[in-house]
């Protein structure tokens, strides 16, 4: 099922504690909003909140640009939106991971429309050999290779989310 486990809970850990010390300081005052893009970086965005020093405010957005297959389609699926008006607020949006770069591309478009003071993004992993759209990611935790990953909050077919480290999962469950 699984190749390898790719990084451990302690490695997650660690690295949440690093990327929440840092936008801690960066936020200093400016009382951000992060944007927990479910369902994949529900566990991120509780970790690293809970480590984030300077007063925050959290919102909810449910978007997709995949089917049930591996590959990004490019179109954007706002499934739910924000309750939280974000004109004039700093904004973090927190993804599990980047990949294509569609869907954070589209994303941080929209969020533009809406007047936020500044928009920055927070990735927990990053496969840059995968990008089709050139986005800024202000804030990674791990780059890895162009693999299938699963486990803390990242899924195939809504299967693994719960798994608590990032495991590459096997081509012979989705190569057919
Ligand atoms: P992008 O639009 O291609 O950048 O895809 C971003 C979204 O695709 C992420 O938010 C994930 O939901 C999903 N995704 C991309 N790569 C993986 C992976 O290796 N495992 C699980 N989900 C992935
Ligand atoms: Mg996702």
């Amino acid at each position: 099922m699984f190749d390898k486990v790719l990084i451990t809970k302690e490695q997650i850990d660690k690295k949440v504690k690093e990327i929440s010390a840092k936008i801690s300081e960066d936020y200093k005052g400016l009382n951000p909003i992060f944007i927990c893009i479910m369902k994949g970086s529900m566990f991120f965005t509780a970790d690293l909140l809970r480590n984030v020093t300077t007063p925050a405010q959290l919102d909810f957005m449910c978007v997709s640009s995949y089917g049930s297959s591996t590959e990004s389609s490019g179109v954007l699926k706002i499934k739910t939106d924000l309750t939280t008006d974000i004109e004039n607020k700093h904004v973090i949006i927190v993804e599990d991971i980047i990949d294509s770069g569609n869907t954070l591309y589209n994303l941080k478009n929209l969020l533009q429309t809406r007047n936020p003071a500044s928009v920055k993004i927070c990735a927990f992993l990053d496969k840059p050999d995968r990008r089709v759209r050139e986005v800024k990611v202000d804030y990674v935790g791990y780059e890895i290779p162009d693999e299938f990953v699963v486990g803390y909050g990242l899924d195939y077919n809504e299967d693994f989310r719960t798994l608590p480290d990032v495991r590459i999962l096997s081509r012979s469950v989705y190569e057919k």
